[in-house]
């Protein structure tokens, strides 16, 4: 390319010179759509689409392509970016360390997160298009951002929620703020349709129901719901005292991490991070059955021959009384008798 024509180009890309549309737009956005998200400053997430990855009960992750699935079909309902019955949230998986919290998409009534369409530049062709602005989580505060920061698989990028004037950064894994695009072009063929992983969802060694870390001192409860998978009526974690998040977790990590606190209770999720309590909640008992081990799918980040809690779901240890036998719970193959969500 001239030197001439890649300066204007550069030069266009940069002065936005397209001219924006100045009737407003509906927050309601019927024809399905899907998203790309923008960031000429970071190639590696620039372009890349808004996927969806299976999370158990009907939730979906967000992931960038090419983890997960397309998402060519969604809406935005007054604000809500919806998929038919499942709609973009903002709850749980708080770290302090970015001090970000997780978005995905879900049926149930956590805080929504609030999006007004308004018309930009692409930041190449210079094509007007349509964007997806950030306004706030409901309920709470206005403002904040999405961004994309390093998940569970390799290569793999997640949405978090960035409230206003946050400082928290970790250095290790950058939150990248991002612009959501409105997209009906064609997507590529999917280059695989599971994520390039190193830690699958579902292990490649089956894993038992669970890690016995007896030895450690700790015995096997359950599976135990976060404030998201509850039937209660409160925000609150279900081992909110200590945090610790690696990942290269492991349940050994995990148990002897809450231990060194002098807590009796410790929970791995998410393959990566380990809470720990003195108590939880009777609403927060893990059932007896094994189909009530199910949310617990995610194999730990440390070894994938065990289960470190699910997407919402605690891997939960209780510390064994000194002198005691230490014995892991024992879980029947009846079906769960939960009853079904109206
Ligand atoms: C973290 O976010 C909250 C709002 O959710 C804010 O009040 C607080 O100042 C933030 N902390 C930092 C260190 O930015
Ligand atoms: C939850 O809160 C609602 C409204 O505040 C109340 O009507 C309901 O009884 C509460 N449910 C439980 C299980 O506490």
């Amino acid at each position: 390319m001239q030197r001439h024509a890649l300066l204007s180009l550069l030069a266009g890309a940069l002065s936005q010179a397209c001219e924006l549309p100045t009737e407003p737009i509906s927050d309601t956005i019927s024809d399905g759509f899907g998203i790309r998200v923008q960031n000429a400053d970071f190639p590696a997430v620039n372009g890349r689409y808004w996927n969806l990855f299976e999370a158990g009960g009907g939730d979906q992750h967000l992931y960038l392509s090419p983890t997960g699935a397309y998402a060519f079909d969604l809406t935005l309902n007054a604000g809500v970016i919806s998929k038919g019955i499942i709609h973009a949230v903002i709850n749980g998986e708080y770290l302090a360390s970015d001090n970000t919290t997780k978005i995905f998409m879900t049926e149930r009534g956590d805080p929504r997160a609030l999006f007004q369409p308004v018309y930009g530049c692409h930041p190449v062709t210079d094509e007007v298009q349509v964007e997806l602005l950030f306004t706030g989580r409901e309920g709470d505060e206005v403002g904040g951002n999405v961004c994309v920061r390093t998940g569970a698989f390799t290569d793999s990028y997640e949405f978090r929620y960035s409230p206003p004037g946050n400082t928290a950064n970790d250095p290790s894994r950058p939150c990248i703020p991002i612009t959501l695009a409105v997209d009906r072009t064609e997507p590529p063929a999917q280059p695989t349709p599971t994520p390039t992983s190193s830690i699958p969802p579902g292990p490649t060694v089956t894993p038992g129901l669970f890690a016995d870390v007896t030895a450690e001192g700790y015995a096997f409860v359950g599976c135990a719901p976060e404030e998201g998978n509850a039937n209660d009526n409160t925000t609150e974690r279900t081992l909110p005292a200590s945090l610790y998040a690696s990942d290269a977790l492991t349940n050994e990590v995990c148990v002897n991490y809450c231990k060194s606190l002098g807590f009796k209770y410790a929970g791995s999720e998410y393959s990566r991070e380990c809470w720990c309590a003195n108590s939880y909640l009777p609403t927060r008992q893990p059932g007896t059955t094994v189909s009530s081990l199910a949310g617990c799918n995610m194999a730990c980040g440390g070894d994938a021959s065990q289960y470190c809690g699910g997407a919402g779901w605690l891997s939960l240890y209780a510390a064994c009384e000194e002198g005691a036998a230490c014995t892991n719970a024992e879980f029947s193959a009846l079906r769960s008798m939960r009853p079904f969500r109206a």
